[in-house]
């Protein structure tokens, strides 16, 4: 079980995704807990995660959380929806640290925000856990959804995938047939498509889309004032490891952050 001692207030808390998603969340959660200690982990070696199975998920995630156990974390967030649909329910006992995973932290929120029809795009391994869908209704059996995988739209973020410009083209299309569901909402459900904002606006309007970050980051700092785990001294400390090409996760970053820096090579 969970053990917390003195010292546990100022350790990091770590952040991890298969790459520059997990940052739209990193964001937010700086501006309302600037002095927390963050160590970020993009899994840019698997990066897409979302055609991944659910066995290689459970790998990955598990690789990254022994990471965190060795640098003593605190707790850990798991800024990527394609790993809390895939891996989430297999690794959540194995650690002695809190463990948010951001489907099921923001569900109860959405659930119950007065929606009736949900519409959630996200990766093909989330689309295919049904997490989404799963967790909205047992929070609220009224509500309506559908889910649909969008195509490569990670990849035109990190600049993956041979049709990046097909795959553009198509959002488009994509949004049209959510729009035709006739969606009180539209989830973004993964954590790469905030940056593709710019976008979506061009066929539907910034409030129909809910960036589940915000919700995510007010569920941490309460389950982490509950605990008594929030640093009240100096911090603010970043850390920042990926698995190859540490100068296109800067690039890539940019939307999110602007990091000084080039994040650590992890092998
Ligand atoms: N950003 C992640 C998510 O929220 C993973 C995307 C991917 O690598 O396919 O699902």
């Amino acid at each position: 079980m969970y053990n917390k001692d003195k010292t546990q207030n100022i350790n990091s808390i770590g952040f991890f995704d298969s790459g520059v998603g997990g940052l739209s969340v990193l964001a937010r959660f700086r501006k309302i807990l600037p002095q927390e200690n963050i160590i970020y982990f993009g899994d840019t070696l698997h990066l897409p995660y979302g055609n991944k199975t659910k066995e290689e998920l459970i790998g990955y995630a598990k690789n990254i959380l022994n990471f965190f156990k060795e640098k003593q974390v605190k707790a850990v967030v798991i800024a990527c929806n394609t790993s809390s649909a895939q891996a989430y329910d297999t690794i959540k006992n194995l650690y002695q640290f809190p463990i948010y995973p951001i489907i099921q932290s923001c569900a109860n929120v959405i659930a119950n925000s007065g929606v009736k029809k949900v519409g959630v795009f996200a990766t093909e391994a989330t689309v295919k856990s049904g997490k989404y869908k799963e967790e909205l209704t047992r929070n609220n059996p009224l509500i309506e959804v559908k889910e649909m995988a969008s195509k490569n739209w990670v990849g035109i973020v990190e600049g993956v995938g041979d049709n990046i410009e097909e795959a553009r083209k198509n959002i488009k299309f994509e949004i049209k047939e959510m729009l035709s569901f006739n969606p009180d909402k539209i989830i973004l459900g993964c954590t790469h498509y905030p940056y593709l904002m710019n976008e979506f606006i061009k066929y539907a309007p910034q409030n129909l889309f809910i960036d589940p970050a915000e919700i995510f980051v007010d569920f941490i700092k309460n389950d982490l004032e509950k605990r008594n785990l929030l640093n009240n001294s100096d911090g603010g400390k970043e850390e920042f490891y990926v698995t190859s090409s540490p100068e296109d996760f800067v690039k890539n970053a940019k939307i999110f952050y602007d990091l000084k820096k080039l994040p650590h090579l992890y092998k």
